[in-house]
């Protein structure tokens, strides 16, 4: 099959009390990683790209592997996302560029303005059967270049959600409700907790509604090791429960954006081959591992927290 929308993967996971992982893709090795992985647990998927990506890879490299993917799996529905898509240009231009969903990020905007804006891009994308993807509330964190500390992130209002939504038309909102972009998202020896009553609220508000989960990544402590353990240094990289991610798929959360875990899992297992082959120096080698260990890892997050395994 073609590149679909989330339209109809956020119906049936919201109907079934799960969510679809949104994956983002920089290279050959993590499309492939993550897309063995969907193959063989029967699950779809949403394979997103960030404006750092497309800097990185470049937009025609990143979309035809994608569409490798797509002619790899006929039977795989997958979406091909814009993640933070920061202005309505570089939302234009992938609505033009073959994406089927992209996210505006106007969330750093006054609400005003980022209603304005959200608005323009769901009557462009729209018009291109296109679906958008829109924020409120801040989340603390990395952000392609935009960097928000903890103490200006803030969660969502939800006395706000039903207003930007009728005003903006747009397809699913993500929403701050105590994650963060990165590999430290909790202070040690602090105990990580999602403030689920705002999840509830906006439930509630938006009945039906697909939520979005940004900062998702639970920061697999056996890859934080292992990265130490090879000469690395990630102190205190503490990410999301699994649990509590499971939970919010059961709730009204239907997309769970996650790339640190893809980095650390690559980065973990690059660094131990290396220090295990030191004369080695072909990247087959040991990008070949890398992958292999993305495709366990991606598997475990279909299976064991998304929960949306066999629902193609
Ligand atoms: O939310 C941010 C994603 O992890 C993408 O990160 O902008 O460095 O590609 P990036
Ligand atoms: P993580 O840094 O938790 O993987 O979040 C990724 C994300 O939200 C991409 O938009
Ligand atoms: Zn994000």
């Amino acid at each position: 099959m073609p590149l679909v929308t989330t339209t109809e993967m956020f119906k049936k996971a919201y109907e079934g009390g799960y969510a679809i992982g949104a994956f983002n893709v920089n290279n050959m090795e993590i499309v492939q990683g993550i897309t063995e992985a969907c193959a063989e647990t029967q699950s779809p998927v949403i394979l997103q790209v960030s404006k750092g990506a497309r800097a990185y890879a470049n937009h025609t490299y990143l979309t035809k592997l994608v569409e490798a993917a797509v002619i790899e799996n006929p039977d795989l529905p997958i979406a091909l996302h814009l993640d933070h898509g920061p202005d309505f240009e570089t939302c234009k231009s992938c609505i033009d560029g073959g994406f089927t969903s992209v996210m505006i990020d106007g969330s750093s905007l006054p609400f005003e303005e980022n209603i304005k804006l959200a608005k323009r891009v769901v009557e462009y994308a729209h018009d291109h059967g296109v679906v958008v993807e829109a924020e409120l509330g801040t989340l603390a964190g990395i952000e392609d270049e935009v960097r928000v500390s903890a103490e200006d992130s803030s969660y969502t209002r939800p006395e706000e959600v039903e207003e930007f939504v009728a005003r903006t038309g747009c397809d699913s909102l993500a929403i701050a409700i105590g994650t963060s972009h990165g590999a430290y998202k909790f202070k040690p020896g602090t105990k990580p907790q999602l403030r689920f009553d705002i999840l509830e609220e906006v439930a509630k508000r938006l009945p039906g509604f697909p939520i979005v989960l940004h900062g998702a990544s639970s920061v697999p402590q056996n890859y934080v090791e292992m990265i130490n353990q090879f000469g690395g240094a990630m102190p205190g990289a503490i990410g999301v429960p699994e649990d509590q991610l499971r939970e919010a798929a059961r709730m009204a959360v239907c997309k769970i954006n996650i790339d640190s875990d893809l980095r650390l899992t690559m980065t973990g297992t690059i660094r131990k081959y290396f220090n295990e082959h030191p004369s080695h120096f072909d990247p087959r080698e040991y990008l070949k591992p890398a992958r292999a260990n993305i495709k366990e890892m991606v598997k475990h997050k279909l299976i064991n927290v998304l929960g949306c395994n066999g629902k193609i």
